[in-house]
């Protein structure tokens, strides 16, 4: 399978040239192939998260290379990131970015109200739709993100993440807040859906349980890639 993304020595400073400079990736080189569920390992503060900011263009590198498709994402244009971002790569933050007190109907609807490749007559269906492909029912619809459980709302940020149909899906610690069960079954749902639709998935954890249930793991340490069973 080709590499979607490809990243060579990327080296990230925050705050760059103030007195709390710090050193976050120091050259980071990583491929995804198209296909993959891939598990992003590493303890607090390794840099998984800038990892995944930096391939969904919500952040910036001094140094190195990170394609997508053969794109150089710091050579894109605004528009160009944003189109990226709205249609092709599509990201979970760690704290899921929901409104707790609108429904999940609304909640995953957002992403195509941002969509114009979407017409207004097809925005209810695709809304369904993505409710439905991550196990929730009839029931949660007009259900408030507040009323839902842990596991029950990050299928709510799964949905909307998948409602655009993206060709990578990047989860940032999707089943941190959860207990050992709701983990296990978010995992398989990533599993399902990666074999049944041939998503792309990058999924960052620290947990070894969640990472070692995807085709490859990564692990980053301090910001540096120790291992890679490719
Ligand atoms: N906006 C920021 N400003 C300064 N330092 C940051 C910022 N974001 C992250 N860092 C630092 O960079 C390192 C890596 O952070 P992060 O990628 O969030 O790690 P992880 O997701 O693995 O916990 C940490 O030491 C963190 O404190
Ligand atoms: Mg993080």
């Amino acid at each position: 399978m080709k590499d979607i993304i490809k990243l060579i020595d990327i080296y990230k400073t925050y705050n760059s040239g103030k007195p709390n400079e710090f050193l976050a990736l120091k050259g980071i080189n990583m491929n995804i192939a198209e296909g993959e569920l891939v598990g992003l390992i590493g303890v607090s503060g390794s840099g998984k998260s800038t990892i995944l900011h930096i391939i969904s263009c919500l952040d910036s590198y001094e140094s190195g290379s990170c394609t997508y498709n053969g794109a150089e994402l710091k050579d894109l244009t605004e528009n160009q990131r944003n189109a990226l971002r709205n249609k092709e790569i599509s990201i979970i933050l760690q704290d899921m970015s929901l409104i707790p007190d609108d429904t999940v109907y609304k909640n995953v609807r957002i992403p195509l109200m941002f969509n114009k490749d979407v017409p207004y007559k097809d925005v209810n269906k695709k809304t369904l739709d993505a409710i439905k492909l991550v196990g929730l029912n009839d029931n949660h619809i007009k259900r408030k993100i507040t009323e839902l459980s842990g596991g029950q709302k990050q299928r709510v940020a799964i949905a909307k993440a998948l409602v655009s149909n993206p060709k990578v899906l990047l989860a940032d610690e999707p089943t941190a807040s959860l207990d050992k069960k709701s983990s296990n079954d978010i995992i398989e749902l990533f599993k399902k859906i990666n074999r049944d639709s041939g998503l792309t998935i990058v999924v960052v954890t620290h947990d070894p349980k969640v990472a070692e249930k995807c085709d490859r793991v990564i692990e980053i340490s301090d910001g540096e890639i120790i291992k890679s069973n490719e």
